[in-house]
């Protein structure tokens, strides 16, 4: 199970980095459009802070554009991966990348049909948005678990990368469903380490650790 982080900002990235779990980002239009910065300068530097696969969204919508576009990401640096959306014209740019070992991520899946054309063009990573599912009333889960359960099936090659995750729960049942990777904002990767009886227990034994230096 790997895990990923969710964000554009160059110190969430460099901070989540140092703790040693991190094997890679993602970014969309919105978390880039946060930071305030141009966009292939602040790639650049995300891609130098993090050795593994930094998923970069094009913007064009048609697909000889988004081709341009997506090489040009991808000129960026080596771990760039070209985040391209679930459209027609976004699978031709897949499929196109796919024979030239272009890694790319298929982004807003929000179906097991999305998820079955992905796979089929080619895809390196498919992203299921669980929290926006779960926001519209559905169970955002039950697509990773079936999306598992095709590709284990068929055995695609597309890796499952779990996005909109919304709380620690979300990553703790993307691993127990199967998932190969998780994208997790800062906030939530924060929470990942934190349990009372841990924060407890360090409490206790540096208290009796104290306690018995004051009476030897
Ligand atoms: C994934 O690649 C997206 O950046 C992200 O997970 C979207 O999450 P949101 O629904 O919180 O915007």
């Amino acid at each position: 199970m790997k895990l990923f982080i969710d964000t554009a900002n160059v110190a969430e990235i460099a901070e989540a980095a140092s703790w040693g779990i991190l094997d890679g980002v993602t970014t969309n239009p919105s978390l880039v459009a946060k930071e305030g910065r141009p966009y292939r300068e602040l790639l650049a530097e995300i891609c130098r802070i993090v050795a593994g696969p930094v998923s970069a969204e094009v913007l064009a919508t048609e697909a000889d554009a988004m081709e341009r576009e997506g090489r040009e990401l991808a000129g960026i640096a080596e771990n760039v991966v070209v985040k391209l959306p679930i459209t027609k014209d976004g699978l031709r740019v897949c499929t196109r990348f796919a024979e030239e070992g272009i890694p790319t991520n298929l982004t807003l899946c929000f179906s097991p049909a999305q998820a079955l054309l992905v796979a089929k063009a080619g895809a390196t990573y498919v992203s299921p948005f669980v929290g926006r599912l779960d926001d519209s009333g559905h169970d955002g889960m039950q697509l990773v678990r079936e999306m598992v359960q095709i590709y284990d099936a068929y055995e695609f090659a597309t890796q499952v990368l779990v996005a909109s995750v919304r709380h620690p729960q979300h990553v703790v049942e993307a691993t127990l469903a199967g998932a190969d990777v998780a994208t997790v904002p800062f906030k939530i990767l924060e929470q990942l380490f934190h349990h009372p009886l841990t924060e407890i227990g360090i409490q206790r034994f540096l208290a009796d650790y104290r306690a018995a230096r004051d009476v030897h």
